[in-house]
């Protein structure tokens, strides 16, 4: 049986507090709603007493949401906790967390007090709190930099108290994971009423190690995870949540399950990024534009062969599309052929070898190479074995005027012409195309695009015709644009499959 690991998001309030990243209640309320969609237990919403805003941010969404847990934060101090006991009036299930300082740093030059003074102030705010709500958790801030020792004794009275989660914060980003690890094991195994609580990891990554550390402590009998969607926080921001989700998910050995459902990740992920305006790092583990890129040749021949070669995530279950094969110059020729394949381009080995080196010296000049790419390369290739060609068009139009195509085509070596007026030039071409095969077929998509900017250059078309109950995909490139049309219209066409 696995154990639950509960999932403490606080996307909205310790995310939040990033520089430039603020958002209204509107998009507070999209943020915590997405939250609920993806399953996680707890939504810290904001810290009530620090602002107007941020009160009314705390009664909306405990009005949206419906079945997670609302958390207002607080100092231990009545008046905090007054004004978040009244910002979580309409949350369905409720939770104060409230805390103090814990470290020598913090107890000396931020309290100018003493060790016995804390504990008293704590258990203080914990049995305020507890008047109002069930749910109180405390949070020993700065725990990380905190003496194990006295740190067990604060965890034992505020449990005592009446908090039922005790969030242990590496507040700093300071600790190594081993020292994370063993400071939870401490409280563990030294924290008498330990059994009457839960324990939370809460760590920043001011040196990239918050998510290691929250792995850290949960091995060690921590329960609850605070985390933010992209790792968003406070400086170099918390631990991802979507790291410590596929790392339950890939792990099963160790015996955890979350509530979460990680189809929502990349979603959740993308929803974030956009509202708070704060881009996400193309190589973010999980939900990097890149976390499922593959680019070098040896990985993407093994990938093509089995996933499992070097993905051990499936993309699809963070929501994401499949996994995507970039081709770049260190591309081999297993990704280009599965790539002309998914364009419907199946070339002899000669003629692969033929396209594979001329891919090769446009992938020195141009760093991103496209399906348009592609199918121009194999283009010249392509259209000598095609069955269906264009022989000639011609296509009068203008203003005023109707417009009039005369079109040709060889089909399997015989000649056929007609004639046919449109709407437009390129409908007067298709018409006449479809004179001559008259095939029940539905044109599903037409795109037309410049391939650059001068007016001599080549344009391009993408088409997708469905006929017999199969789409079918068809390109054409050529500078005059209403042959690139008919030709992409006969690339479709010489796809159907009967
Ligand atoms: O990092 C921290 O210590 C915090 C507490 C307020 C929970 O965010
Ligand atoms: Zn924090």
């Amino acid at each position: 049986m696995s154990e639950r690991l509960f999932i403490f998001d606080t996307t909205l309030r310790d995310g939040e507090q990033v520089p430039g990243c603020q958002l209204n209640t509107i998009e507070k309320i999209q943020v915590a709603k997405q939250l609920e969609t993806l399953g996680v237990d707890v939504i810290e919403a904001g810290f009530p007493v620090s602002s107007p805003g941020d009160f009314q941010s705390v009664i909306e969404i405990s009005k949206a949401v419906t079945w997670p847990t609302i958390c207002a934060l607080t100092r231990a101090k009545e008046k905090d906790i007054d004004i978040a006991v009244e910002a979580l009036r309409f949350a369905k299930h409720k939770r104060i967390h409230t805390g103090i300082g814990t470290s020598e740093a913090h107890i000396r030059y931020k309290f100018h007090s003493n060790p016995d003074e804390i504990v008293e102030r704590a258990v203080a705010a914990v049995k305020y709190a507890r008047r109002f709500v069930d749910e109180v958790e405390f949070y020993a801030e700065d725990a990380g930099r905190t003496d194990n020792a006295y740190l067990a004794r604060v965890v034992a009275a505020v449990i005592n108290a009446g908090a039922s989660v005790v969030n242990i914060p590496d507040t700093t980003g300071y600790c190594l994971p081993e020292e994370y690890g063993a400071k939870i094991k401490y409280l563990m195994e030294n924290v008498p009423n330990i059994d009457r609580a839960i324990i939370s990891t809460h760590c920043h990554n001011d040196l990239g190690m918050a998510t290691a550390n929250t792995m850290a402590g949960v091995m060690q009998g921590a329960r609850q995870v605070e985390v933010t969607i992209n790792g968003i926080g406070e400086r170099a921001g918390n631990t991802s949540l979507e790291e410590i989700a596929m790392i339950v998910k890939c792990h099963k050995h160790l015996g955890l399950e979350t509530n979460l459902n990680t189809k929502q990740i990349y979603p959740s992920s993308r929803l974030v990024s956009s509202l708070m305006n704060m881009p996400v790092q193309p190589n973010k583990a999980v939900v990097g534009r890149n976390a499922f890129a593959h680019s070098s040749g040896i990985h993407q021949d093994g990938v093509l062969k089995n996933t499992a070669t070097y993905e051990i995530i499936d993309p699809h279950d963070v929501g994401m599309e499949d996994s995507a094969i970039v081709l770049t110059a260190r591309s081999g020729r297993a990704a280009l052929k599965n790539r002309l394949k998914t364009l419907g381009v199946e070339p002899t080995q000669e003629k692969l070898d033929k396209i594979y080196e001329d891919f090769l010296k446009l992938a020195d000049k141009k760093k991103d190479i496209n399906n348009d790419d592609i199918l121009v390369l194999a283009g010249a290739e392509r259209t000598e074995n095609q069955r269906i060609k264009l022989a000639f068009l011609q296509v009068t139009s203008g203003v005023g005027v109707q417009s009039v195509a005369s079109l040709g085509l060889n089909i399997a070596g015989e000649h056929f012409e007609a004639c046919a007026s449109g709407n437009g030039p390129i409908d007067a071409a298709i018409g006449a195309l479809r004179k001559i095969i008259d095939r029940h077929m539905e044109l599903k998509e037409f795109t037309i695009q410049a391939i650059s900017k001068g007016s001599d250059d080549m344009g391009k078309v993408h088409m997708q015709v469905e006929y017999n109950g199969h789409v079918y995909y068809g390109f054409g490139a050529n500078t005059d644009i209403i042959a690139a049309s008919v030709e992409a219209y006969i690339d479709c066409i010489n796809k159907f499959k009967s």
